[in-house]
């Protein structure tokens, strides 16, 4: 099976969780990790398995990543499985009130991620994860680089 990792990251805590997900792989895979300003439009055709990530930034995937899931034409995603997920603050730790207020109002990054890649035809199959970081720059808290690796191993008994 052929799986590709795209992802965008600002202070390498989303890549760090990137690299997580490819090395829980096991031997059946193969896979490329890819910032999402490399990936080719070609890389989207011979692919079985798509993991696309983000930092959250205002409830939303960051640029890069939101831009490329524009890029996509159009049902074009037919027939490939998808994951998403995003790194983010825990609700728990954002000290302001109100920004906690507007986290439960509007979320985060996987869920649209996860949406749109459905709107282009790919099949979702897990539901979309979250990975905690410490502060804006990171570090990412205890034990979300296991659990990313755990992850992916979800993964690969659903696809
Ligand atoms: C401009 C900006 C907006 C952000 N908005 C959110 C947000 O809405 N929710 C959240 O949980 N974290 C937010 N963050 C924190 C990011 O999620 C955090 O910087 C990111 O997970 C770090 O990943 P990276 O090292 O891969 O860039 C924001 C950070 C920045 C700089």
């Amino acid at each position: 099976m052929k799986a590709l990792i795209i992802y965008e990251s600002f202070f390498s805590n989303t890549e760090k969780i990137a690299k997580a997900i490819s090395e829980g792989f096991d031997s059946s895979v193969e896979v490329e990790v890819c910032k999402v300003g490399d990936v080719k439009p070609e890389q989207l055709k011979v692919i079985d398995l798509l993991v696309v990530g983000a930092p959250t930034r205002a409830f939303r995937p960051s640029p890069g990543v939101s831009g490329f899931l524009k890029s996509i034409p159009a049902n074009s995603m037919q027939g490939i499985k998808a994951a998403s997920f995003d790194t983010r603050i825990a609700i728990e730790d954002i000290k302001i009130r109100f920004l906690r207020f507007m986290v439960k109002l509007f979320g985060y990054a996987a869920e649209p991620i996860s949406k749109k890649l459905r709107k282009k035809g790919a099949e979702i199959v897990i539901a979309p994860e979250g990975f905690c970081v410490k502060d804006t720059e990171g570090p990412l808290k205890e034990g979300e680089l296991e659990r990313a690796a755990a992850w992916s191993k979800q993964i690969i008994e659903k696809v």
